[in-house]
């Protein structure tokens, strides 16, 4: 076969991904079960592109260039294990097959160990971007077998986002590494997404802003050192319309009923955290305030019982200044524990994962892209395997210039009766973390009163045991 790339699934992501890859010179095929999906693939060609739609998976197979480079766009779950099934009979030894979706990462460990005694490569890859990067620039997170990966290397830097000339996708390790990255990458988004509602949960509720002015507040922002793409969008939320309504001062996002959804990522980041275990409060958090969200019908009947009265906060410019700095150190503190988790991770599951190249995907194409992100490059380039961003003296002085607003943002929402859990819990992450000493002697000698499971001392080596007395 003469065709570069072969794509299964094309919907709007499968498609999108081939029509920037025929762009940039590649001849691209994409396999559907819908005839209508594949002629819309071809009809949305450029001039020029050679970009061919198909309803038959051998037609696909055989049309391409060996070692065949097939990537697979299809829900997570059975579908991808169905199309392996029916890919394989065509397959041969050293072709590669790319998972691009959101697959749980010890899905994609079986779907390695399965494909490798048949001398398939199958790599995890994480994609972010939405439609948009998908056409014009994603972020990719692959990992699996590093040689195989020279094959994808210069087609997938071709389509990538580019931060500076560097392009957003780098080879992030080994097995599973590559879901792993994009399950992190996720819960880092549940958890700046969370931190931005109640920023706005603060102006709105408790300051009166309006939609007019969150505009303009989160557009002022994004040039700032808050400059990301989930700000910018935010911006736009505020302004946008409703057309479901004939007034054009009614704005969708009032419209919008306050129940979160989600795929599972978020909660898949935080259950393999308490497994490894590493502490990342504010993403849990995030995970939690989404399904406390789903009770609504509690929540209005509590709201009755309650009848809490909401504070009210004057919007002054130092206000707001300390709530975009708080914003800020929160940001940092989100990214520091998706990182520890992965620095600990790597070592745990052998995935060699290099944080510096980590840093690098993130910096343009995916969702949780931010100018913060800069400031992170030197410290991985100091040390790669740095265990947690709060160990990097510039990062420190980052955090230690922004201290003192989060802590009065903290204290004026808990005032004014406006939940911050993700917040709370990233100032709180913090403070645990910067203490030589936590309280938790005394869960020792509680553990060791109830249960005799023993404790350590601080003054010599070895474990003990005291029978407490309890008063009778
Ligand atoms: C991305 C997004 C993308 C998707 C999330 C949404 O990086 O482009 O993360 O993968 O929008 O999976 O997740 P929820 O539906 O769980 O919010």
């Amino acid at each position: 076969g003469n065709f570069d790339f072969g794509m299964i699934g094309i919907g709007v992501m499968g498609s999108n991904l081939l029509l920037n890859m025929a762009d940039h010179g590649y001849a691209v095929i994409g396999f559907d079960l819908k005839q209508e999906r594949a002629d819309k693939l071809v009809e949305a060609a450029k001039p020029g592109t050679t970009v061919k739609g198909t309803i038959d998976i051998k037609e696909m197979v055989s049309a391409l260039k060996k070692p065949r480079k097939i990537m697979m766009l299809v829900p997570a779950g059975k579908p991808v294990d169905d199309v392996i099934e029916n890919l394989l009979p065509y397959l041969e030894k050293g072709d590669i097959v790319i998972d691009g979706g959101n697959s749980y990462f010890k899905d994609t460990l079986k779907r390695i160990s399965y494909l490798q005694p048949k001398e398939i490569h199958f790599f995890g890859m994480g994609v972010s971007g939405g439609e948009a990067g998908a056409r014009y620039g994603p972020s990719m997170m692959p990992g699996g077998d590093q040689e195989a990966y020279q094959y994808l290397k210069p087609i997938l830097e071709a389509i990538a986002a580019k931060s500076g000339n560097v392009p957003c996708v780098a080879y992030m390790g080994n097995n599973a590494a590559g879901h792993y990255v994009k399950m992190v990458h996720n819960g880092i988004e549940y958890a700046m997404m969370q931190m931005i509602s109640e920023v706005y949960d603060l102006l709105h509720r408790a300051g009166n802003m309006d939609n007019k002015d969150l505009h303009q507040l989160f557009l002022k922002w994004n040039e700032g050192e808050l400059h990301s793409f989930l700000v910018e969008i935010t911006a736009e939320i505020f302004k946008t319309g409703d057309a479901e309504t004939d007034n054009p001062n009614d704005l969708l996002v009032d419209m919008i009923l306050d129940q979160a959804g989600s795929k599972g990522t978020g909660k898949w980041t935080s259950q393999e955290a308490m497994d490894l275990p590493v502490s990342i409060p504010t993403i849990d958090m995030a995970v939690a305030m989404r399904d406390l969200s789903v009770y609504k019908d509690q929540r209005t009947k509590a709201a009755q019982i309650f009848k809490p009265q909401i504070g009210t906060i004057a919007l002054n410019e130092s206000f707001l200044t300390e709530l975009e700095e708080a914003l800020a150190f929160c940001f940092t503190i989100a990214y520091a524990q998706g990182l520890s988790m992965l620095a600990k991770a790597s070592v745990q599951w052998e995935m060699n994962i290099p944080l510096p190249s980590v840093i690098q995907v993130w910096k343009a194409g995916c969702i949780i892209r931010s100018a913060l992100l800069g400031n992170f490059t030197d410290a991985y380039q100091k040390e790669p395997a740095l265990p947690n961003l709060l160990l990097d003296a510039d990062i420190a002085i980052l955090l230690k210039n922004r201290e003192s607003s989060i802590r009065s943002i903290i204290a004026a929402a808990v005032q004014a009766k406006i939940p911050v859990a993700g917040m709370s819990s990233a100032l709180a992450y913090y403070d645990a973390y910067l203490s030589d000493r936590l309280p938790v002697n005394l869960i020792q000698a509680q553990r060791d009163f109830f249960g005799a499971h023993t404790y350590k001392r601080i003054d010599k080596e070895g474990v003990f045991h005291t029978e407490w007395q309890q008063e009778e």
